[in-house]
């Protein structure tokens, strides 16, 4: 039998907790986590909603032979304050929403049945962080993320933090430092084995020692021949660790990289080359089901980051992030900003040690990813507390040598406590404020913000988000000034070498609380939707990636006459990383239109700005002139790589549906399906907002309603596996349009 071994399924689940229920199941509905307490509407729900309390309960059924052995449940997440009770004894309680944590069972399990509760705070506790003040996002409740069944022998490996040197160097060096849990307190002899995998599986190294107490270091020198993590090919090696006792055995493996990560005063050095970071923020909620997507919905985020908005690095606003995240950003190669939960607030003593805590939970778990770079041990934009800032940063310190610290604040002249000055620049939004006399700037001078007269490491960790929230279906205008704000700082950042890089806020509008957003529950923040479909910025984003990997070609236009202020579409921004592109029109007369470098000299791919100057006189068109088709097209030198073409009388003409995936596994259970409403030659409709019904047979359940409206032309779905295999056949229809339908396989 495995180590670990999945416990997700079939828990029983009721609103609210009572301590006698801890020794009777409770009937309940039956569900699989990871779970949400609450589905939520899509927006203008009560957030109260789920702020309560709620049990989980399971039956584990030990074998005899479980008797002499060490069995304790891994809880990869739960929100909030958990409680762990087996056969109506308290095994456990963790109140952080973020981090994982084992609820130890042996000694309180009888051979055959045994009853497993877990009792679940929903409410915003103000002595646990990230509560106490406002938080601009939602925590939601349940057990959002997997429990593990896990069986070992009385010892144990309880973690390996393996530490690569020397990796610029033509031998390398890897030291390993193994934890036994050890928790009966066994006097001990042993021996541990671990092996360095490559990535084909093959052995590159073994080595062999006594286990020397809690901890024993065991160092691979001379390593040659061995790939770097890079963010092209980001080589993964693993270190296979096996403990022998004269009674006990364990094995565990781990993944980790060769990379060196450096934030100095002229910026950021991945393996010693600089690298401008360029990112965004993400929360890791999904409409309806809060928290609660499982593995190939976190995976799904990373490769949206890495493959579609072509960003390098992520930061995990504002908290430790799914596991099946920062394993995909290992993979993929896709840098990491990851912190511990807050939000401006910073409460009293025990509150504060809990924060503590949690650095120690966030390194102790995440230590081995090469994709991190950067602790982030500040409350987002918290006042400065020296002491309580010493604390965090010394402990990161001390279980982390080799990583440096950011803490992310939005006021100058802080405290520099940390390795890296990690600040929110929302200066660009300034010009707009009653009495400002700022002008419009992208980015702030960083010694203005630290108030050093010395340049020092520095990150823009946000910009925009409140200073400019935009709607999918906001007008065209606006949509292009959410664009060009985005564009500005991007050109600021990578103009200026005492900039690491900037990571923009945020990734995709998220469901907030009522004192934030636009009233509806909804921070309309994002470059994409809660849905991670694309708004005009997101490709502002996706138009800096190498045009060898995905060509871009985005006009910034809904191509009508009347949308914008006065009429027309010029200056027409198109987000592309062609060379050129040239404009047909409908008499036989182009334009051929090249990057913008005067305005954003700084870009690797400026916009290609279409302006009165470059149209043919007879296309100068103005309101109540005849309009005009277009086609759009881009080159890469002298050849034709990307086409667009847009009609003057879009009609509504079908529906696309599209999954992320077609197959669902075990492993990667759920799936998003997008439907978009589209015209004859492709396009889709921003402003049709037609109601959809979702017809699900086979075995999968869906995610959120049934019957969803369309939002900016647009809206999406998942669907999840329920355990058989066959056929899921997923049809939509709408008075609008045609039915459409696909079919996805559970295999
Ligand atoms: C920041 C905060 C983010 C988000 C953002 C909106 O102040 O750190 O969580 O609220 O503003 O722009």
């Amino acid at each position: 039998m495995s180590r670990i071994q999945d416990f997700c399924a079939a828990w029983t689940f009721v609103e609210g907790f009572e301590e006698e229920w801890a020794r009777a199941r409770q009937s309940g509905e039956t569900v699989e986590l990871p779970h949400t307490a609450v589905e939520l509407p899509f927006d203008y729900f009560d957030e109260r909603c789920y702020q309560r309390q709620f049990t989980y309960q399971k039956n584990l059924v030990c074998p005899p032979d479980m008797e002499d052995k060490e069995v304790s449940l891994v809880f990869d997440g739960a929100m909030a304050d958990a409680k762990v009770f087996v056969n109506g004894a308290l095994v456990a309680n963790h109140p952080d929403g973020y981090t994982p944590f084992e609820a130890r069972l042996t000694d309180h399990l009888t051979s055959g049945d045994n009853l497993i509760t877990v009792s679940i705070d929903g409410t915003e506790n103000p002595d646990l962080p990230p509560f106490g003040g406002q938080i601009d996002y939602l925590t939601y409740a349940g057990i959002y993320r997997e429990v593990w069944l896990k069986v070992t022998d009385s010892v144990s490996i309880a973690n390996i933090r393996i530490e690569t040197q020397h990796v610029l160097q033509q031998e390398k060096t890897v030291v390993v430092e193994c934890d036994i849990a050890n928790p009966k307190n066994l006097a001990l002899e042993g021996r541990w084995r671990v092996d360095l995998l490559a990535p084909d599986g093959s052995i590159v190294k073994t080595q062999e020692t006594d286990l020397a107490g809690p901890r024993t270091r065991i160092e691979f020198q001379q390593l040659e021949d061995i790939a770097l993590w890079t963010l092209e090919e980001p080589t993964l090696y693993r270190l296979k660790v096996a403990l022998h006792t004269a009674s006990c055995k364990d094995e565990v493996t781990n993944t980790f990289g060769f990379r060196t990560a450096e934030f100095s005063p002229d910026g950021f050095r991945l393996n010693g080359e600089k690298l401008k970071l360029i990112g965004l923020n993400r929360h890791q909620s999904f409409p309806y089901s809060g928290y609660a997507q499982g593995r190939a919905s976190q995976e799904k985020d990373a490769e949206i980051l890495k493959e579609e908005l072509a960003c390098n690095i992520v930061r995990t606003s504002h908290y430790p992030q799914s596991s099946w995240f920062l394993d995909h950003c290992d993979r993929i190669g896709l840098l990491v900003l990851e912190e511990i939960p807050g939000w401006q607030h910073i409460g009293g003593a025990k509150w504060q040690d809990e924060a503590v805590e949690n650095v120690r939970r966030m390194i102790e778990r995440d230590w081995n990813h090469p994709s991190i770079i950067l602790w982030g041990v500040r409350i987002n934009e918290s006042p400065d507390d020296d002491a309580f800032y010493r604390r965090t940063n010394a402990l990161a310190r001390d279980l982390d040598p080799t990583r440096q610290t950011g803490g992310v604040r939005k006021h100058t002249n802080s405290s520099l406590l940390e390795d890296v000055y990690t600040f929110n620049d929302f200066v660009l939004g300034e010009f707009e404020l009653p009495f400002s006399n700022r002008p419009r700037l992208p980015l702030r001078d960083q010694n203005e913000v630290t108030g050093l007269a010395k340049n020092v490491p520095y990150l823009v960790t946000e910009y925009n988000g409140h200073m400019f929230p935009t709607k999918v279906f906001d007008q065209e205008q606006r949509q292009a000034e959410h664009v060009t704000r985005h564009l500005d700082i991007l050109n600021a950042a990578y103009g200026d070498d005492s900039i690491a890089g900037c990571i923009g806020w945020c990734m995709f509008d998220y469901n907030t609380h009522n004192d934030f957003g636009s009233g509806d529950r909804v921070c309309h923040h994002g470059v994409m939707t809660m849905f991670r479909e694309p708004k005009f910025a997101a490709f502002a984003y996706a138009s800096q990636g190498d045009p060898d990997r995905r060509v871009v070609l985005e006009p910034v236009t809904f191509w009508a006459r009347g949308e914008r202020n006065i009429g027309g579409t010029l200056p027409l921004i198109i987000l592309s990383n062609c060379d050129q592109v040239r404009l047909n029109f409908p008499s036989g007369a182009h334009a051929d239109v090249f990057p913008d470098k005067n305005t954003y000299p700084h870009l690797p791919h400026p916009p290609i700005i279409v302006r009165h100057e470059h149209l043919p006189e007879s296309e100068l068109g103005s309101w109540g002139t005849k309009w005009y088709d277009i086609e759009i097209i881009g080159y890469l030198g002298s050849r034709e790589v990307a086409r667009r073409n847009y009609v003057s009388n879009p009609v509504a003409d079908r529906l696309q549906l599209s999954p992320d995936r077609s197959e669902l596994t075990a492993a990667q259970n759920e799936t998003r399906v997008v439907i978009r409403a589209l015209d004859q030659v492709g396009n889709l409709l921003p402003f049709i907002d037609a109601p959809i019904n979702i017809q699900l047979s086979g075995p999968a359940t869906l995610i959120g309603p049934t019957c969803p409206s369309l939002r900016g032309g647009a809206t999406a779905f998942w669907i999840k596996r329920t355990g058989n295999t066959g056929a899921i056949s997923v049809r939509v229809s709408s008075t609008r349009f045609e039915d459409s339908e696909i079919q996805i396989v559970a295999s």
